[in-house]
């Protein structure tokens, strides 16, 4: 088994605290840094977030904070299905820790340049604080090997009928990454609706026993019941996919396709375009990823769980 470097940078958001609880016991991961920015809920609020689900998993990484905004557009959040505090109100202690001063784009270069190529970026949030490593550091993209990204989508959306929210967050920030030739594989809506767990199996997740279980299950409680009322069969494990994903490719469907977000349209603001459906025109930068086996994806799901003790 080959362990790999990686940062997660994530807006927990109950998904994102789902997969954090999943990542910790991914013998595959070294993780080097959970990064946090504004997306779900502010700043300060996924950042504690951060803190509780560390605690709760009993993982020992850095978390560095990051942007309390988009580049270049208002905050959005999405706190009506997250719950005000990102968590979808959980009791779960507030960990006393500090966090340190370096902010996350700093730690996410310095930390690149000490994995020396190997670095994977698992990016479960709006991308505005790897814009701002971007920006800054030009030599960034020759120091990571790839990103995986949970956002965007070939078709519709989930804010807006053709965005979806991470992208549609920080549409500027998603297309510096698209464009600066890390190699980014999304993981975007196609197929994270696809991965959706039903309120039974999420009860027998819950029921493994270990304190983990019972907060993976917790998380989701008041987000399934929006899925349920908008007839799906259950809540979509979407940061959880792409976690996943970094791990074992093996039970997706990929293409290498061009990608590239739309920063300017009224109507079509944060839609990722790409070539996937037409004559291939665009310049392949990426890869999307369409479809999944939900069946054996959530048997993965299960056997991380059951870890916990
Ligand atoms: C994405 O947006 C957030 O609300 C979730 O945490 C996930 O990363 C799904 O569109
Ligand atoms: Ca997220």
């Amino acid at each position: 088994m080959k362990c790999f470097p990686v940062i997660i940078d994530c807006d927990p958001g109950v998904d994102d605290a789902a997969a954090l609880l999943l990542a910790k016991q991914m013998p595959e991961l070294d993780i080097r840094a959970v990064t946090t920015v504004a997306g779900n809920v502010g700043v300060d609020q996924t950042t504690v977030n951060a803190l509780r689900i560390r605690a709760a998993s009993g993982a020992a990484y850095p978390i560095f904070a990051g942007a309390d905004k988009p580049l270049f557009r208002e905050r959005i959040d999405a706190s009506a299905f997250h719950g005000e505090d990102g968590l979808g109100g959980v009791a779960y202690p507030v960990p006393k820790e500090e966090i340190p001063a370096e902010k996350a784009w700093d730690a996410i270069y310095r930390i690149a340049k000490e994995c020396n190529g190997e670095l994977v970026l698992i990016a479960i949030g709006p991308l505005t604080n790897i814009g701002i490593a971007l920006a800054k550091y030009k030599e960034l993209p020759q120091l990571v090997k790839k990103a995986v990204i949970m956002g965007g989508a070939a078709v519709g959306g989930n804010v807006t009928p053709c965005a979806e929210f991470n992208i549609y967050a920080d549409p500027h920030a998603a297309d510096m990454l698209f464009c600066s030739g890390i190699p980014v594989y999304m993981c975007g809506l196609d197929v994270t609706m696809k991965a959706f767990v039903t309120p039974e199996e999420l009860d027998e997740i819950g029921a493994l026993g270990s304190s983990q279980a019972k907060l993976f299950r917790e998380v989701f409680q008041m987000g399934q019941k929006k899925y349920l009322e908008w007839g799906m069969k259950g809540v979509a494990l979407h940061d959880p996919l792409a976690l996943y994903y970094a791990v074992d490719d093996s039970i997706f469907e990929t293409h290498h396709v061009g990608i590239r977000v739309e920063t300017k349209g009224a109507l079509t603001l944060g839609k990722t375009v790409t070539d996937l459906y037409s004559d291939k025109q665009m310049e392949h930068n990426a890869y999307i990823v369409m479809d999944v086996n939900r069946e054996v994806f959530l048997q993965k799901v299960m056997e991380l769980m059951k870890k916990y003790d």
